[in-house]
């Protein structure tokens, strides 16, 4: 028997036990005679004593140990003399009579403790040993209990887990597919599924009428910190539902999880439309921990001779409180900020509303203190606060604004970790013009719904049209999404004529699914959430990386294993690949 005990368990009233314990070493201390040694493992730390007393054999193996030595250690449960109440054994400690080295370690690259003194890099190279601090760990941890309560919450409500495949076919919609070349099929090349959204329609079509799945979910996408080329998915679909209902089982689980899991009560979630989002908060993902919305000065702030404004489409604002006092430097910095490539404004104008009632502004050339006054009127600013204006094209000005708003929560401390202010953005637009191909794209994907009211307008003005979707967002992430299908196989073939298909080139993408709508397909919705993304926050950490056991880098890599990878001529000959000379390494 390697154990009797792990190295979390043991307290005070199991002084003066026998008992066995294996770990491994996370320090060696010598005092004057004695040794200690702090054993670990995945539920805590126990001190081990080596004494005066203490056998030849057990001072000799003791005296080799090194950090992560793999060890066995057999004795008494005794009571400290001097007690750690950081961790929970901290009252006890093992008088040791025997130790066996079950497994030598080189020196670790780093040390395995919460404040490790390794580099992203190394812990990453190495991240079986990062795997084992126990701040890792526990975000690991955390996110079991989250599918465990998941799993436990749709089965209650007759919510089914089936598995879907992971060798489909490749679709040009949506984001880049991962391609996989079959060699019993030359030439042909399955594709991983950026998500399972055709089966899970397809299993409502079967009259599963409540499907879920917590999948993994493969695209090529350029990363960020809370993007990976393969996440994964609380995956759902429902027959016989409209948004109401599928709103109303989410927002449960949602709910659920957070009283579970960080004790917080949600109420319930406010819905925002789209378009509001867009207009007061800049983005399609409001985080709503603090005020400071977009206003709109267009119609305010012409008219003055200044060519900037008056040639401009939109002029907005935000009000930033209390920052009238804002140093040169300060400002400098903001403005700076928002000419970042990333953002692109070419300016920012600002306007100190001052303690004293008195205005100035970086266009005091332009405007009297009274046209100031009307804009600070707008934005309902206070003596002291500061207006903080972009101007240009609306759609390009107000994901801007987005980002100086944000940049000014941070600044002021407004994002608080521990607050959380989940809401649904609904009537997105069905359909995204893009300028480049000239046709448009569906927001969602081919299969969502427009709302039944807009659906004249798919013949006169698509543009137009809102979809039957919802995203839930969270503090300004997104942390899932869906919609109502269509499920009316007239209405889908017009979808995909809005979209450019030819009703050829439809079938041969969609055939399956156009067909099995032929035989009653039932009405259905559903969602996705991103459970890495969910889980990050639950932790309170800013990447997804953290929540995964063996992530990939910002180039997609995983450096541990070195992938991706080159493969063997011979494997490239069955698959019938030749690869171009002049492809850069
Ligand atoms: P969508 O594309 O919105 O919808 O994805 C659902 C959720 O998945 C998460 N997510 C990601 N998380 C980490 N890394 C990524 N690269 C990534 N991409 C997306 C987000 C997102 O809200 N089939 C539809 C859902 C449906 O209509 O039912 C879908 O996949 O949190």
């Amino acid at each position: 028997m390697y154990r009797t005990h792990t190295c979390g368990e043991l307290r005070l009233e199991d002084a003066g036990k026998s008992v066995c314990l294996s770990g491994w070493v996370q320090k060696v201390r010598k005092l004057g005679a004695m040794t200690f040694v702090d054993l670990r493992d995945r539920y805590g730390i126990t001190q081990l004593v080596v004494g005066e007393n203490a056998p030849e054999e057990v001072k000799n193996s003791v005296a080799k140990l090194g950090r992560e030595f793999v060890i066995q250690a057999k004795g008494t449960v005794i009571e400290r003399a001097s007690k750690n109440n950081k961790i929970l054994t901290g009252d006890i400690e093992i008088d040791v009579n025997e130790v066996n080295v079950l497994s030598e370690s080189e020196v670790p690259p780093f040390t395995i403790e919460d404040q490790t003194d390794g580099g992203d890099e190394i812990r990453m190279k190495y991240r079986y040993l990062d795997l084992r601090r126990p701040c890792v760990r526990k975000n690991l941890e955390l996110r079991h209990r989250m599918a465990q309560l998941v799993r436990n919450y749709l089965s209650e409500r007759n919510f089914i887990e089936v598995e879907t495949p992971v060798l489909i076919k490749s679709t040009p919609e949506g984001a880049r597919d991962f391609v996989v070349p079959s060699r019993m099929n030359r030439g042909q090349f399955y594709a991983l599924p950026q998500s399972p959204q055709t089966f899970k329609q397809l299993l409502m079509v079967s009259g599963f009428d409540r499907y879920f799945q917590i999948v993994k979910c493969f695209r090529d996408e350029d990363l960020r910190a809370d993007r990976q080329p393969e996440f994964t998915q609380i995956d759902c679909e429902m027959s016989f539902v409209e948004q109401e209902d599928v709103q109303e089982i989410f927002e449960g689980m949602i709910r659920h999880l957070f009283k579970e899991i960080r004790g917080v009560d949600i109420p319930k979630l406010e819905k925002m439309t789209w378009i509001d989002a867009m207009e007061q908060y800049g983005c399609d993902k409001p985080d709503l921990r603090f005020g400071m919305k977009i206003v709109e000065l267009t119609d305010v702030a012409k008219g003055k001779n200044f060519a900037v404004f008056d040639s401009a489409d939109y002029i907005g604002a935000i009000c930033a409180p209390k920052c009238a006092g804002y140093t040169r430097k300060q400002l400098d910095e903001l403005t700076e900020f928002v000419k970042r490539s990333q953002i692109g404004a070419k300016g920012l104008v600002y306007v100190k509303y001052n303690e004293d009632g008195t205005m100035k502004s970086s266009v005091d050339k332009f405007y009297t203190e009274a046209d100031l006054k009307v804009w600070a009127e707008r934005c309902q600013a206070e003596p002291g606060d500061l207006l903080l204006i972009l101007v240009g094209p609306k759609f390009k000005t107000l994901p801007q604004l987005c980002e100086l708003r944000l940049e000014m929560g941070n600044r002021l401390g407004l994002r608080d970790k521990n607050v959380f202010k989940p809401l649904w953005v609904v009537d997105f637009p069905l359909l995204e013009w893009d300028e480049e191909t000239q046709r448009f794209y569906a927001m969602h994907h081919p299969f969502t719904a427009p709302k039944t009211e807009d659906i004249p307008l798919m013949d006169t003005d698509p543009g137009k049209v809102r979809a039957n979707a919802y995203d839930m967002v969270i503090n300004g992430v997104e942390v899932g999404g869906g919609s109502i299908r269509i499920h009316d196989s007239a209405l889908q073939a017009k979808m995909f004529d809005c979209l450019g298909f030819t009703p050829e080139a439809a079938q041969a993408q969609f055939g399956f699914l156009i067909g099995a709508f032929k035989y009653g397909a039932p009405p259905h919705g559903g969602l996705a959430f991103g459970f890495d993304r969910l889980a990050s926050m639950f932790a309170g950490l800013d990447s997804i990386r953290d929540v995964i056991a063996f992530p990939k880098n910002n180039s997609g890599r995983d450096v541990m294993i070195d992938s991706p990878s080159e493969i063997a001529q011979e494997q490239l000959d069955e698959l019938g690949i030749e690869l171009r000379k002049d492809i850069e390494k």
